[in-house]
């Protein structure tokens, strides 16, 4: 990570050391972060806190406060769902790496200024492309970067993560300081969607970014940003039925079963 700037405003956190042997990764975490620091012996202590950064031998996760909270989320670019040898459907990553316009021998240059959980950038990079991905919550850039680290130690991985960049800034911000010789050929977006939290599919770690996050309401911002700075396309991630981003009708949209993607190409727009 380079650079480190704000973000939304989060809830309350802390961070939990879940065994003794990750206190000392959770004191620098609780450091960096400037959380207070739990230890194994003080869960219901943290109940103040809605949600926790959970420190334990799989790595930094995400997890609500409680007894009985569900387990965290870690991102996991190996052996997680969204991982390597994960279950997402093939179809799933075809459709992405569709959209962005990956074909035969192109790969193109992607800025990913969504980046989340890094689940689409990973496909990207796993396709050749290389990412540069864009999170401005401290907090996911933090699991982010240690899942980045943990994959750089995986041989099955390594080289797809190579592929993968990380900062931790404001994307509509980086992508105006942008010059142009450091333009990228595509721009991605998958800004959190507000239609989203009320529906019953939303999967257990959607939920949990939005209590972390809630919605993002700059997105006509950041698209402007990016329709600038992309030299191809600008691909936009949406729910099914949802609206387009702007009233900008998409030049054309690759369909999926729950959701699809709008893809503004930036040559057109000359
Ligand atoms: C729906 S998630 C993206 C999920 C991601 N596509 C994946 O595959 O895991 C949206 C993420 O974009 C981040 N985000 C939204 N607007 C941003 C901005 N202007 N700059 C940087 N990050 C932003 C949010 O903090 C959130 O983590």
């Amino acid at each position: 990570m380079t650079d480190v700037q704000s973000s939304n405003v989060q809830p309350a956190m802390a961070v939990f050391a879940a065994s003794g042997s990750c206190l000392e990764k959770s004191a620098a975490v609780a450091q960096q972060m400037s959380f207070p620091l739990f230890d194994v012996s003080q869960l219901s202590a943290t109940e103040e806190f809605p949600l926790l950064i959970w420190v334990d031998e799989t790595g930094i996760g995400l997890r609500q406060s409680g007894k009985k909270a569900p387990n965290p989320i870690v991102i996991d670019f190996v052996g997680g769902a969204l991982g390597f040898r994960g279950k997402r459907s093939s179809h799933t990553k075809e459709l992405v790496a569709n959209a962005v316009g990956v074909k035969g021998d192109n790969r193109p240059t992607v800025l990913d200024a969504t980046a989340g959980l890094g689940r689409d950038s990973f496909i990207l990079a796993s396709r050749g492309c290389a990412v540069t991905m864009l999170e401005r919550s401290p907090v996911v850039a933090l699991m982010l970067g240690d899942a980045l680290q943990r994959a750089q130690r995986d041989a099955e991985v390594v080289d797809v993560v190579a592929r993968m960049q990380l900062h931790q800034t404001n994307a509509c911000e980086f992508m105006q300081a942008l010059s142009p010789d450091d333009y990228p050929e595509v721009v991605y977006l998958d800004p959190m969607f507000p239609e989203r939290s009320k529906a019953a599919s939303v999967k257990k770690e959607m939920r949990l970014l939005q209590q972390l996050l809630g919605a993002d309401t700059d997105t006509g911002e950041l698209f402007a940003a990016a329709l600038k700075v992309a030299t191809r396309r600008v691909v936009v991630k949406r729910p099914r039925l949802a609206p387009c981003i702007t009233e900008l009708k998409p030049h054309h949209v690759v369909e999926g079963k729950s959701g699809r993607f709008d893809i503004y190409n930036t040559r057109a727009l000359d």
